[in-house]
């Protein structure tokens, strides 16, 4: 049985592997206290399965996946490994504390890989996968197998091994595109076709989509994968992950939350947790999230052109389709700049306590305007200073006239 409940056909399971795809790619290597802190914030988030690493990996990976998996409660807690006995022994080692694990087993299945990496047939790959299958399922209940490079194999040859590791007992098939070369309209046909040929044969199990995003297409090919029936996305926080990353978490979970219209499904993440998760992944990797990075950057709710600062100011859904409080934003966020309008320059003033109209008003647009294009953006610190600057000039200008 697997340990996620696979039944419900409109919820996606959330797989998250920030801690063993994202963490392997250069510049985001995580110790046992960083995965440990992250795993937290994860399950709060409310993962389906954290892949915690790979244990054969290195000493120190299945030290970090028996910490996280023995010490964070909530999810499924997962040890990638290859199909190979001592691999899986060491994974069933790893997460020995916790009996909500599961196993993810995969093996290359394309022709490059068959040639290329194991200089073996097709048959020999396929009797390969099922056997590491099956010597699994002897310790875990829970197995989930990975056709490695399954964008670049053969459709009818990786049905065929998907149908042989179900039958052996793997519930969970997962059809990474490993090298993020497929497209939409690509992926959807595909999984149509494997959801007909294997996962109509074996409702106990379901596909998974797994993309990378060489191409820049990772959320679109697991929104057309989930669309053609993948009931779990694999996916990565801030979307890091090896060479351009994997699908991003957040947006595919928001996503399908905004288009509901369009997918009808839901998951369990609580959506509102989602920039701490980014921030805390940011702070543990020393690395900044692009401002204009989607749902979870500075620039995602912040608004500068006066035209749209206006219309939020009017009404958010002018030009807002998700609140900002829905994904952990405070409050929409307007960047003065050299582009606001004085609609938004006297409402920032209004909250910094400064209810301006008339002459004054004009003059700490006008003084507004000549900084922004001095600096770009002003914060309340200068647009303090500006209107102290044309307050006085107007007392000044007051008392130069006034009668002696
Ligand atoms: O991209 C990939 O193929 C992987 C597998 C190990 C699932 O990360
Ligand atoms: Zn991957």
């Amino acid at each position: 049985m697997p340990s996620v409940d696979q039944h419900d056909p409109n919820r996606v399971i959330v797989f998250d592997t920030t801690l063993r795809d994202g963490e392997q790619a250069p510049g985001f290597s995580m110790g046992v206290e960083q995965k440990l802190e992250m795993a937290h914030a994860l399950a709060a988030l409310g993962v389906d399965i954290i892949e915690a690493g790979f244990a054969a990996a290195s000493p120190g990976d299945e030290e970090a996946v028996r910490v996280v998996s023995g010490e964070v409660e909530g999810p499924v807690f997962c040890s990638l490994s290859r199909a190979t006995e001592s691999d899986i022994l060491a994974a069933h080692r790893a997460l020995s504390h916790n009996r909500r694990r599961r196993l993810h087993i995969f093996l290359g299945t394309s022709p490059i890989h068959r040639q290329a990496k194991f200089n073996m047939t097709a048959d020999e790959v396929l009797e390969q996968a099922v056997n590491a299958v099956s010597f699994a399922r002897t310790m875990f209940d829970d197995v989930e197998f990975s056709a490695e490079d399954a964008i670049r194999t053969e459709p009818e040859f990786l049905a065929d091994v998907l149908e042989a590791v179900a039958i052996a007992g793997a519930h969970t098939l997962n059809v990474p595109d490993t090298v993020g070369y497929s497209t939409p309209a690509e992926i959807h046909e595909l999984f149509d076709y494997l959801k007909r040929r294997v996962i109509d044969n074996h409702p106990d199990t379901i596909l998974s989509t797994h993309c990378h995003d060489d191409l820049g297409m990772a959320v679109a090919n697991t929104l057309a994968a989930v669309k053609a029936g993948a009931r779990q996305v694999e996916v990565a926080i801030n979307g890091i992950g090896e060479r351009a990353g994997n699908c991003a978490l957040e947006e595919v979970v928001m996503a399908l939350r905004t288009r509901a219209d369009q997918f009808g499904l839901t998951t369990s993440v609580d959506t509102t947790k989602l920039v701490g998760v980014s921030r805390l992944l940011s702070k543990v990797t020393e690395t900044p999230v692009p401002r204009n990075k989607a749902i979870v950057g500075i620039n995602a709710f912040a608004h500068e052109a006066g035209i749209h600062q206006h219309g939020v100011l009017a009404d958010a859904r002018t030009y807002e389709i998700m609140l900002p409080q829905d994904v952990g934003f405070d409050g929409a966020s307007f960047v003065l700049g050299k582009h606001s309008g004085r609609h938004a320059v006297s409402k920032r003033a209004s909250v910094l306590g400064h209810d301006l109209t008339g002459n004054l008003l004009s003059a700490v647009f006008a003084g507004f305007k000549r900084r922004a294009d001095e600096i770009g953006e002003i914060d309340d610190t200068e647009l303090l200073a500006i209107i102290h600057s044309a307050t006085s000039d107007q007392h000044e200008h007051r008392g130069a006239h006034a009668p002696a």
